[in-house]
C-alpha cells in the first residue's frame, strides 16, 4: 500500500512517499541522503510523545544516530524566537553543510524547520516527516517555508524544497477527529480547484476514509499530493497557477484573523468554510451553477465539518470588518484582492476582478445566518 509521488524540479527534485509504516523504515529511506549516520530532528512536544521513539527506532535500524530538539506545540512557535533557537541548536549540534535536518510534525514544525534549513549555512537539506493530514497533503510538499511576523502569517520565509517527504499514514490514526477533518478541508480543496472526478470520488469515499479505511487514506493523500506536485512543478514560486492552491484561503484568513488564530477555528476548518463561500461568490457572480455551492456545503455537512459561520463559536465582526481583514492578507497585489473563484467544481481560476459589493453581500448573508 505504498505510493510514491515524484516532484520533478530538476536538481531539486524529490519523492513524496505515502503509506503506512514509513516511520519504522525511516532509516533505510533517509540513509541514501546521509554523508554520515547522524541526523538532527526538530519536533514539538506533543508529536514527540507519540512519534519520536518510532522515528528513533526506524533510524536505528540503519545505525543512524539522532539528536532531537522539542519545541512547544502551537502556532506561536512559528516566530523569530524559536527560529533563532532552532538555528543556534543546529549549529551547536555541529550540523554541517551536507548533513540532513528532519522536521517531524505538522505545518508549524515543517514551515519553521524548513526555513531554518534554508538559512543554516546558506541552505542544508531537510526531510519532511509530516504528522498531520494537513501537512501530508499540503504544507510538507512544495517548498514554502516561513515564520510569522507581527504583520501577518508566513511573511518571512523562503522557497526551500525538502529532499524527501515521508507521509506515514499510520500517524493519521493518532489525530483527533477534529484535526483529521480540518486537514480534510485541504484534501477537498484539491478536488474543488482542479479535479471534479476527485471531488466526486471524495463524496463517495471520504466518510469511510475519515472512519479509518487505510487504503482510502493512502489514495486521498496520493491524489492530493499528485495535484500539488503538478502545480508546484509548473509554478514553483507562485507567479500564477500556484495561487489556485489558495482556494478558500482569502475568506479563511479573514476568519482566522477575526477569531485571533485561536482554537475557535483551525486553519483547515477555515479553508473548508472559505471554499463554500468562494463557490457562493462564484455563483452570485454568474460564474458557476447555483447547485455548486450547495454541493460543497452538502459535502461538508455529510463529513460533520464546520460549514457555516454559525459553526464558529463566539461572535464574529461585521462584513465590512471581515473584508478589511482580507485586505491584510499577503495575497494583496498592488492593493487589489486576489480571489480564487470557480467556473464549476474542479474549475478554479485566479482573479482580482471581484466587486467589493459582491464580497460584502456574501459575507453579510453568511453572517445573517448565524
Ligand atoms: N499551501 C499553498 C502552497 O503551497 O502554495
Amino acid at each position: 500500500m505504498r505510493e510514491t509521488v515524484h516532484v520533478p524540479l530538476g536538481d531539486r527534485a524529490y519523492d513524496v512517499l505515502i503509506g503506512p509504516g514509513l516511520l519504522a523504515e525511516s532509516g533505510a529511506l533517509i540513509s541514501p541522503f546521509l554523508p554520515r549516520p547522524r541526523v538532527a530532528v526538530v519536533t514539538e512536544t506533543q508529536v514527540a510523545a507519540t512519534h519520536l521513539d518510532g522515528l528513533r527506532l526506524g533510524l536505528a535500524t540503519q545505525g543512524i544516530d539522532m539528536v532531537a530538539l522539542e519545541l512547544p506545540p502551537g502556532e506561536a512557535t512559528k516566530g523569530w524566537p524559536h527560529l533563532q533557537e532552532v538555528v543556534e541548536w543546529l549549529l551547536a549540534q555541529k550540523i554541517e553543510r551536507n548533513d540532513v535536518v528532519v522536521a517531524l510534525g505538522g505545518g508549524v514544525i515543517g514551515d519553521l524547520v524548513g526555513f531554518a534549513a534554508a538559512i543554516l549555512r546558506r541552505g542544508v537539506r531537510f526531510v519532511q516527516v509530516p504528522t498531520s493530514l494537513l501537512a501530508q497533503v499540503d504544507s510538507s510538499v512544495g517548498g514554502k517555508t516561513a515564520i510569522n511576523s507581527s504583520h501577518g502569517k508566513n511573511l518571512i520565509g523562503a522557497f526551500h524544497q525538502p529532499c524527501l517527504v515521508l507521509a506515514d499514514t499510520d500517524v493519521l490514526n493518532t489525530l483527533t477527529t477534529r484535526d483529521f477533518l480540518a486537514g480534510y478541508g485541504e484534501v477537498m480543496k484539491y478536488g474543488l480547484l482542479g479535479d471534479a472526478d476527485f471531488f466526486a470520488w471524495l463524496e463517495d469515499n471520504a466518510p469511510a476514509m475519515a472512519a479509518g479505511d487505510m487504503a482510502l487514506r493512502v489514495e486521498a493523500v496520493r491524489r492530493s499530493v499528485q495535484m500539488k506536485a503538478e502545480i508546484v512543478t509548473r509554478d514553483e514560486t507562485e507567479q500564477g497557477e500556484r495561487a489556485l492552491l489558495n482556494l478558500g484561503h482569502t475568506f479563511c484568513h479573514a476568519l482566522e484573523a477575526a477569531t485571533g488564530y485561536s482554537d475557535r477555528l483551525l486553519h483547515g476548518e477555515g479553508v473548508a468554510i472559505g471554499c463554500g463561500l468562494a463557490f457562493e461568490l462564484s455563483s452570485r457572480l454568474g460564474l458557476c451553477a447555483q447547485e455548486d455551492p450547495s454541493r460543497v456545503r452538502a459535502h461538508l455537512k455529510a463529513m460533520g465539518m464546520k460549514t457555516d459561520l454559525s459553526d464558529i463559536d463566539g461572535a464574529l465582526p461585521d462584513a465590512a470588518t471581515l473584508l478589511d481583514l482580507m485586505g491584510q492578507d499577503k495575497k494583496v497585489v498592488a492593493g487589489t484582492l486576489n480571489f480564487v473563484l470557480a467556473r464549476g467544481i474542479g474549475e478554479a481560476f485566479v482573479t482580482s476582478d471581484v466587486p467589493r459589493e459582491a464580497v460584502l453581500g456574501v459575507l453579510g448573508d453568511a453572517l445573517a445566518r448565524t
